[in-house]
C-alpha cells in the first residue's frame, strides 16, 4: 500500500454498531425523510446517540470544517488539537511553514499522541513506546523493529487541510466537496483585505454548551431572541434576519438607524474597494455560506459596548476604523465577524449528543500590544456576556426537546436562516447512499428582501 493510500481516511467505516452512512437503520432513514420544512426537528435529532454518530460521520466527516486561525500556529511546530466526536485531529505548522493536519492516533498501537489543546513540538513523540513523527507526519523513529520494517508505511494518517484568508479548514473525507474552491474564492475576496495572516490571537475562550451542536447552530442563525443580548445590541442592529415586512414595531427605530448607517458605510466601502454585497447560498450547495459587510450601531467601528474600536492598531493598516462588520456564516459549524480593529471566529465542536464546545477566538494585528493598543477585557466583554446568554438559551432548548412532551414547532419568517441550516443538514444526509428515494422538503429556504 502506498503512503498516500495508507494515510487517507474513509467515510464508509461503521460509526456505531448498526449505524453507518451506507446502511442506516430504517428508524433514522424515516426520521430524515419525514422532516417537515419550516418546523424544528424531531427530538431524536438532538438527543439520540445514533444520530449524533451519524452527524459526525455524514456531516462533519464530509464537510470542510473551520479548525483554527493560522495565527494560532504562527511558528513551525506549533499545533492545536481538535476534537470532533470520537475523532481527534492535529493541525500543525511544519518546518516549511505549511499547515498540515493528521489524525491524532499513533500508527503503532493507536495511542493518542498529543493530549493538550495546543502547544509546540519539534517532533511528535508518542508517550507510549516513543515512536517519533516529524511535523510533516513521517515516522522518523521506531525502536527495535525488524530489518524489513518500512517506516514509510507508518506515517500519520493525513487529513485534507487548506488555508483561506488566514483561516484553516480541514476535511476528513477522502474526496472533499468539489465546490469549496468557489466558496474559498469568495471568502478570500471579502476577508482577504483584513490580512489575518498578519494577526495574532489576543484571546480564546472555550465554553461547553449543554446542548446538541445543532441547537448551538440554530440559535446562532437567528436574532428572534436578540432582546436577550443587551450588550450585543449596542453594536449589532437587532433587526438581523428581519425584512421590512416582518419587522416588529419595537425594532422600527433600529431599522431607521440601520438605513442611515448603511448609506454611510457603503460610501466608505466603495471608496476603499471593499466588497460588501450580501452573498448567500446557505442550503443550495454543499459548502453552504453567507457573507455580507454591513454597518454597526453606535460608533460603527466594532462589536463593543459603545461600538468604538477596542484595538488602536487596526488590522491590515485600514485607514479608518469605521468599517462595520463583515459577517460570515459557514455550514455546518462556524461563524465570524471581521471588523477593522479585530476579528472574532466561532466554531461549534460536537462533544456528545448534549454537549458542544463553542470556541471563540479574538484576532488582532500581530503588532498590537496588549495594555497599550488594547485590553483583553474590553475586547472580549460583549461576546463573553453574549455567549453566556446564548448558553442559557440553548440549555433551555436542550432540556425542552428532551421532554417526551416536545413537539416540533414552527419557525417564523425571521428564522429563515435556521430553516436554511436545518434544510442544508437534512439535504446533506439525504445525499447518503442509504437514501435511494428523494427526501421531501429540500427546496431552498426563501425569504424576503433583506436590504435596508
Ligand atoms: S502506541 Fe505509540 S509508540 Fe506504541
Ligand atoms: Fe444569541
Amino acid at each position: 500500500m502506498s503512503e498516500e493510500d495508507s494515510t487517507m481516511t474513509t467515510t464508509t467505516e461503521p460509526v456505531r454498531r448498526g449505524v453507518s452512512p451506507t446502511a442506516l437503520p430504517t428508524r433514522l432513514r424515516d426520521l430524515v425523510a419525514r422532516r417537515i420544512p419550516w418546523r424544528s426537528l424531531e427530538a431524536p435529532f438532538y438527543t439520540d446517540p445514533d444520530v449524533f454518530a451519524l452527524d459526525i460521520e455524514a456531516i462533519f466527516g464530509r464537510s470542510w470544517i473551520f479548525a483554527a486561525a493560522e495565527a494560532e500556529i504562527p511558528e513551525p511546530g506549533d499545533y492545536v488539537t481538535i476534537t470532533l466526536g470520537r475523532y481527534s485531529l492535529i493541525v500543525v505548522r511544519d518546518d516549511d511553514e505549511q499547515v498540515r493536519a493528521f489524525h491524532n492516533v499513533c500508527r503503532h498501537r493507536g495511542a493518542r499522541l498529543l493530549m493538550e489543546d495546543r502547544g509546540s513540538v519539534g517532533n511528535i513523540v508518542c508517550a507510549y513506546h516513543s515512536w517519533t513523527y516529524g511535523v510533516d507526519g513521517s515516522l522518523r523513529f521506531a525502536e527495535s523493529q525488524s530489518a524489513d520494517f518500512d517506516a514509510s508505511c507508518y506515517g500519520l494518517r493525513h487529513v485534507h487541510v487548506r488555508t483561506v484568508a488566514g483561516l484553516v479548514f480541514l476535511c476528513l473525507a477522502q474526496e472533499t466537496p468539489e465546490d469549496f474552491d468557489e466558496v474559498a474564492g469568495i471568502v478570500e475576496d471579502y476577508v482577504g483585505p483584513h490580512d489575518l495572516t498578519h494577526a495574532k490571537v489576543a484571546a480564546q475562550i472555550d465554553l461547553v454548551e449543554r446542548c446538541n451542536w445543532k441547537l448551538t447552530m440554530e440559535n446562532n442563525r437567528e436574532c428572534y431572541h436578540c432582546a436577550g443580548h443587551p450588550e450585543l445590541n449596542c453594536s449589532i442592529f437587532p433587526v438581523y434576519g428581519y425584512t421590512p415586512e416582518n419587522l416588529p414595531p419595537r425594532l422600527q427605530g433600529d431599522a431607521e438607524r440601520l438605513r442611515t448607517a448603511t448609506a454611510e458605510a457603503i460610501r466608505t466601502y466603495d471608496a476603499l474597494g471593499l466588497p460588501y454585497a450580501a452573498r448567500e447560498e446557505l442550503d443550495t450547495r454543499t459548502t453552504g455560506y453567507r457573507i455580507e459587510r454591513e454597518a454597526l450601531d453606535g460608533a460603527g467601528e466594532s462589536i463593543t459596548v459603545d461600538g468604538a474600536a477596542a484595538v488602536r492598531r487596526l488590522l491590515a493598516g485600514f485607514p479608518t476604523a469605521k468599517l462595520g462588520r463583515l459577517g460570515l456564516h459557514l455550514q455546518p459549524n462556524s461563524w465570524f465577524h471581521f471588523m477593522a480593529d479585530h476579528a472574532v471566529a466561532f466554531t461549534a465542536l460536537p462533544i456528545s449528543p448534549d454537549r458542544t464546545l463553542v470556541r471563540s477566538t479574538w484576532l488582532v494585528h500581530a503588532d498590537a500590544v496588549e495594555g497599550e493598543d488594547y485590553d483583553v477585557e474590553s475586547l472580549t466583554h460583549v461576546w463573553k456576556a453574549t455567549n453566556l446568554q446564548d448558553a442559557g438559551f440553548v440549555e433551555r432548548a436542550q432540556l425542552g426537546v428532551s421532554s417526551p412532551a416536545y413537539l416540533p414547532g414552527p419557525y417564523s419568517s425571521t428564522e429563515y436562516q435556521v430553516e436554511a441550516f436545518v434544510n442544508w443538514y437534512i439535504g446533506r444526509l439525504a445525499t447518503l447512499p442509504a437514501f435511494s428515494e428523494q427526501v421531501d422538503g429540500l427546496q431552498p429556504a426563501v425569504h424576503g428582501d433583506l436590504t435596508w
